[in-house]
């Protein structure tokens, strides 16, 4: 599984300046579900940890979800709007087609001198994200970038199909990328691979070129996710292993020497066969999944600001990051705290 590795020693280290994030009001829990289609509390908690997600209003948006995990991450960052280079936006729920979510972020928070543009890497979008805004900080191109990783997913999935719909939740996770105040310190690396020979595990194959929007589309569910679970789970687990694994060894990390494990949070039981196979506990791993759902794009970013404003991470520490989701695209990374 030969990837992109950016791991030299950068003359300018990015860093993660500041975290924010929003999930909507409402909430569906695992018996409100049950309600919708034949499932259960214990089935879905227990085969996924998930208990409760929340679910966009009627009329929100995906860009107003990020603007509020946006404007809490800036704030942490004590950055103003009109001071980012760049917006780049990670979701496969945008708001339309075109222009680009971030466009519409852009605009929302005034951030007037940014270019924007979203990326299509599905849940690994904000690792990709954070991936192509070091590059940026790292050659001294950019000075303050805002990464987003954000999805409404309620909009596109099946609700009569208990194996899909059960899984996901809306959320919006934000970071603010520059420059780092102490080289030592930063993003150390990341890793990022695709396989699109295994596109069809995840997808949403209509509203495209291949099927554009029609009444047979709509009749045949093209526009809402299909997923093939045991596949993804599969394929999740052997990927995720050796991305931290790539990662870990980048930078001459062993087991014991990661703090904490920052990761997409697709389905608890992933979660836990990846760090059993890497000999790291999973009291390592913060999760909120059993809160929030499979959450694609947002969860990484999530976590890392929940962790964050829990005040759990300590200067020095090492984080590991891992997400992926269709694509099959994954990545992985080691940051300095
Ligand atoms: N409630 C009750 N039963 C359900 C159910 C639900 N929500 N969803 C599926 N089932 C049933 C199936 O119909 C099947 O019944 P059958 O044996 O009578 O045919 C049975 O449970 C087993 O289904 P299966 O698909 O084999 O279950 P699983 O153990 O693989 O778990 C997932 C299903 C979706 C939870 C699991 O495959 C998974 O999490 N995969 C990864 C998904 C993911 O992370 N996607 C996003 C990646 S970013």
């Amino acid at each position: 599984m030969d990837g992109l590795c950016v791991c030299r020693a950068p003359v300018t280290r990015a860093h993660i300046l500041g975290t924010g994030s929003y999930v909507p009001e409402r909430v569906l829990t695992n018996d409100d579900l049950a309600k919708l289609v034949d499932t259960s509390d214990a089935w879905i908690a227990e085969r996924t940890g998930i208990r409760a997600r929340h679910v966009a209003a009627p009329g929100e948006l995906t860009s107003d979800m990020a603007v509020k995990a946006s404007v809490h991450a800036l704030e942490l960052a004590q950055t103003r709007p009109e001071d980012l280079d760049a917006v780049i936006v990670g979701t496969v729920t945008p708001d339309m087609p075109m222009p680009a979510t971030a466009a519409f972020l852009a605009h929302k928070l005034g951030a007037k001198k940014a270019f924007a543009f979203d990326l299509s890497a599905a849940c690994a979008g904000s690792v990709f994200g954070l991936s192509i805004a070091q590059q940026y900080i790292q050659s001294g191109a950019a000075k303050r970038i805002l990464v987003v990783g954000v999805e409404l997913l309620s909009r596109v999935v099946d609700w009569t199909d208990r194996s899909t719909c059960v899984l996901f939740g809306d959320a919006a996770g934000a970071l603010v990328v520059g420059p780092s105040p102490d080289p030592a310190r930063g993003i150390l690396s990341t890793h990022l691979h695709t396989d699109g020979a295994q596109a069809n595990i995840l997808a949403i194959r209509g509203g495209g070129s291949k099927h554009p929007q029609s009444a047979e589309v709509l009749a045949q569910k093209l526009h809402l996710v299909s997923m093939n679970g045991k596949e993804v789970f599969r394929f999740a687990v052997r990927a995720l292993t050796d991305a931290v694994k790539e990662a870990m060894g980048a930078n001459g990390l062993v087991p014991g020497q990661v703090d904490h494990v920052v990761a997409h949070q697709a389905n608890l039981r992933i979660l836990e066969a990846v760090l059993d196979r890497l000999d790291i506990p999973m009291a390592k791993a913060w999760t909120n999944i059993d809160r929030y759902g499979n959450t694609s794009s947002a969860s990484m970013p999530m976590t890392l600001d929940e962790l964050n404003r829990a005040g759990k991470l300590q200067q020095g520490q090492n984080l590991v990051l891992m997400a992926i989701g269709g694509g099959m695209s994954w990545g992985s990374g080691v940051i300095r705290w």
